[in-house]
């Protein structure tokens, strides 16, 4: 737990990290994640809790660890390398050992990164990307059991991100470190990721393989951190919610309760209007609702479209793959695919 001026950012964090693991530690700004980084690195002290290292404590409140004594290597979105170090000096900076044993560790992961005949370089000379590789292979280099990454990728242009994501990833795996990778995007984390962590307002919300955390998602904000969504609103009446889709089952909800269903707009399906029906209610879709078009777009690999539906005038978005672009003020039917909607309790409206 971490308080700044009286104010909990981080509260009852508990997380555990494995070898040859990428965790990542995903949540929007400000929710504690850098906070979080910087008590495991030992840079910031927690104000209550432990931190452990291969079952060893490094640190409570009052027993400490310094930083550099823990076994981590660190890796910010500034990478700053020193300047007037040549490359082969910057990754061989925190090494112990020998002049010719420093120097095949430094070759070793120069070539591993691509930049062996950077060597003799200095950093100025190095694109964006070239230079985090190099800072990648420096906090390799001493063989850390932890690498804690502090949105690392973020100063790089999108197109060289990807690339160099992947190759982290493999030089990661590779190298068998834990790794904890902080980020507030939720591709980079899917992408990245072993296992995720969803930490909003200092807390872990949820964690688990981005499949799960995607397909299983605790509550509404976890699932609107990765996608659009559409939300009907009902009330319970007999565990069943009624709503112009049909019945949902709200399990474990009492009488009365308000409960909100969430789906994505990839789990809508459309249909054209023919003489004022849509399609027949099936057990998986359940029963369509109509709606007029209000507005659709192009998006490159889908199209969305906006809807006003009829019962209600309420908003619902589809996205649909490739071009679909229907006229304003089209009418269509819409069905959802209802083993993807999410029935959640509304807290604090009950
Ligand atoms: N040294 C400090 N003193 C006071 N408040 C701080 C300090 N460090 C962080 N905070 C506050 O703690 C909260 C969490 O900050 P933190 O940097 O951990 O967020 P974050 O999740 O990393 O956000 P971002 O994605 O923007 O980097 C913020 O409200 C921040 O203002
Ligand atoms: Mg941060």
């Amino acid at each position: 737990m971490r308080r700044f001026d009286g104010q909990t950012v981080v509260d009852h964090v508990s997380l555990q990290i494995a070898p040859g693991q990428v965790t990542c530690l995903l949540g929007p700004s400000g929710c504690g994640k850098s906070t979080t980084l910087r008590m495991i690195a030992g840079v910031d002290m927690q104000d209550e809790g432990t931190i452990h290292v291969d079952g060893k404590l490094v640190c409570d409140t009052v027993f400490r660890v310094p930083p550099e004594r823990r076994s981590i290597g660190l890796m910010f979105q500034d990478f700053a390398l020193f300047p007037h170090l040549s490359v082969g000096e910057n990754v061989s900076f925190g090494l112990k050992g020998g002049r010719s044993e420093k120097r095949a560790t430094v070759e070793r992961l120069l070539d591993r990164v691509g930049l062996r005949h950077y060597i003799d370089h200095y950093p100025h000379h190095l694109s964006g990307g070239e230079q985090q590789r190099v800072a990648l292979a420096r906090a390799l280099a001493p063989q850390p059991k932890i690498m804690l990454m502090d949105e690392p990728f973020s100063g790089l242009d999108n197109r060289l991100r990807d690339g160099i994501r992947d190759e982290t990833l493999d030089l990661l795996k590779e190298e068998g470190a834990a790794v904890l990778l902080v980020t507030h995007e939720p591709e980079e984390a899917m992408r990245m990721a072993d296992e995720i962590a969803l930490m909003r307002d200092g807390r872990i919300v949820q964690q688990g393989a981005p499949y799960n955390i995607y397909n299983a998602p605790a509550d509404r904000d976890a699932v609107a951190f990765f996608s659009d969504v559409n939300v009907l609103e009902g009330k319970v009446q007999g565990a069943l919610v009624d709503t112009p889709f049909g019945r949902f089952l709200a399990p474990g909800v009492a009488d009365g309760g308000a409960v909100e269903i969430v789906f994505r707009p990839q789990h809508v399906s459309i249909d054209f209007d023919r003489a004022g029906k849509g399609p027949n209610p099936t057990e998986i879709a359940g029963t369509p609702a109509r709606g007029v078009v209000q507005r659709a777009r192009f998006m490159g690999s889908e199209s969305l479209v906006e809807f006003v539906m009829d019962h209600d005038g309420q908003k619902l978005i589809a996205t649909v793959p490739n071009v679909f672009l229907p006229k304003p003020g089209t009418p269509m039917w819409l069905s959802l695919r209802r083993d993807r909607c999410f029935v959640f309790p509304v807290i604090g409206k009950n």
